[in-house]
């Protein structure tokens, strides 16, 4: 588990009663009931999360910051409530250190566009490991042939682990920039965060951790980690799509130029100069999602209602069941089988491309993600198309885990 973590003697967590709250999660899919297993693709939504967008569109729907009004006033306080939540949430000193991105991928391109921009010089090196998202590849890529600097992949060996005595040798003056996935969304392998991060400073180098897979699992504390950026998306968190959170030290947010121009983001506009905002707003152009906000509120609110230490370790007996099943399954393959794991199982079948696996679970009602999962270098590294990944969260039972055997018995026989 985390770094941070022990699930030693974590109390039993009631995962039917918490399914209860999850509507989508009671219905049938191709004539059975539905098992959703692909979580690390995104989450399902409380019914707390889905009635505080219905709320805010009934009752407060008015744009923030800017009206003189009540729904305007109401409709503020209640986006800038979340984002202190959310502040409080990852341990972040001040609620200006919260940015609302689009997720994710925006919280990426955005440091890439705007720290990158501004501190990359040719012949800087920017480190990525080598079992990055598309998201946290592409956007150094991009900066980096603008600035005239190389993106260089950690090496990962063969069970999904980032290799640290390669990444140590890699340190050097000229790295500026470290970006690691707190969690790999391919294998679930839960990195070292705190030594890569404690490494790249000793180097003289920034570290921004890609949250996406990592938030949702246990409690972050971007202060005690001290990553100089942490980004995730909220849809991973129970919360609502197209929304995200970029963190970062206040020193740094600071020196960065705006991300995108437009209203909110600007403190005085005339055609002789502009002056910006001060943070967190230099960095909001335009209209915000404030249903997405508020909604992203309330799943911070609801992941706070329960015991995140005893769901974790729900989530990892999930998975230990699970894998103890697939070494007892025929023709089947575990790929990423690091030491330390979020409950992610990706896996082959023998013979059958991960496409036709996961069409014929789908058959059976059991959602799985199949493909290289915007992976694709280590999926090169490994010599594979992708794999089939079932990805668990707090409401997956120990049924689901039978309901997805059974049908891959079905797809082993069918194939
Ligand atoms: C590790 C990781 N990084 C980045 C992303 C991109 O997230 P989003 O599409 O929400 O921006 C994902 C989504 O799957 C992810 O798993």
């Amino acid at each position: 588990m985390s770094e941070q973590v022990s699930l030693k003697g974590a109390p039993a967590f009631d995962a039917e009663r918490i399914r209860a709250d999850f509507p989508i999660l009671d219905q049938q899919v191709n004539g059975h009931p539905l098992v959703y297993l692909d979580n690390a693709a995104t989450t399902q939504k409380p019914e707390a999360v889905i009635q505080a967008i219905v709320d805010y569109y009934r009752h407060d729907n008015s744009n923030v910051h800017r009206g003189a009004h009540a729904l305007a006033e109401r409709a503020t306080e209640k986006f800038e409530n979340a984002r202190s939540k959310v502040a409080a949430f990852i341990n972040a000193a001040e609620s200006r250190q919260v940015i609302w991105t689009k997720g994710t991928t925006e919280g990426l391109n955005l440091v890439a566009a705007t720290w990158g921009r501004t501190n990359l010089k040719p012949g800087d090196r920017v480190l990525v490991s080598g079992m990055e998202h598309h998201s946290n590849i592409v956007p150094w890529q991009m900066v980096a042939a603008e600035k005239g600097a190389t993106v260089e992949a950690i090496p990962v060996d063969a069970t999904g682990t980032i290799d640290m005595d390669a990444y140590a040798a890699m340190l050097d003056e000229r790295v500026k920039m470290v970006s690691c996935g707190h969690v790999s969304n391919a294998f679930g392998t839960i990195n070292p965060i705190q030594d890569i991060i404690r490494l790249a400073h000793e180097a003289g180098a920034l570290c921004m951790i890609d949250g996406a897979q990592g938030i949702s699992h246990w409690a972050v504390d971007v202060q005690a980690l001290d990553c100089d950026f942490y980004v995730f998306s909220a849809h991973k968190l129970f919360g609502p799509t197209g929304l995200g959170v970029l963190y970062g030290k206040v020193e740094l947010l600071e020196c960065m130029p705006p991300y995108q121009g437009g209203g909110e983001m600007i403190e005085s506009v005339s055609f002789a100069g502009t002056t910006y905002n001060q943070l967190p707003y230099k960095f909001e152009a335009g209209t915000p999602d404030i249903a997405g906000v508020i909604a992203l509120g309330a799943a911070v609110d609801y992941v706070n209602s329960y015991d995140r230490v005893a769901a974790a370790a729900h989530e990892q007996a999930l998975l230990a069941y699970a894998e103890d099943k697939a070494r007892a399954t025929p023709g089947l393959k575990l790929v990423g089988t690091a030491a330390n794991k979020t409950a992610v199982m990706s896996f082959l079948l023998e013979g059958a491309h991960p496409h036709d696996v996961g069409m014929l679970l789908d058959q059976q009602g059991v959602a799985v993600r199949t493909g290289n999962h915007c992976a694709q270098p280590i999926m090169d590294q490994y010599g594979i198309p992708g794999t089939v990944r079932a990805s668990f969260s707090i409401y997956n039972t120990f049924a689901d885990v039978d309901r997805l055997f059974e049908a891959l018995t079905k797809v082993r026989q069918f194939l």
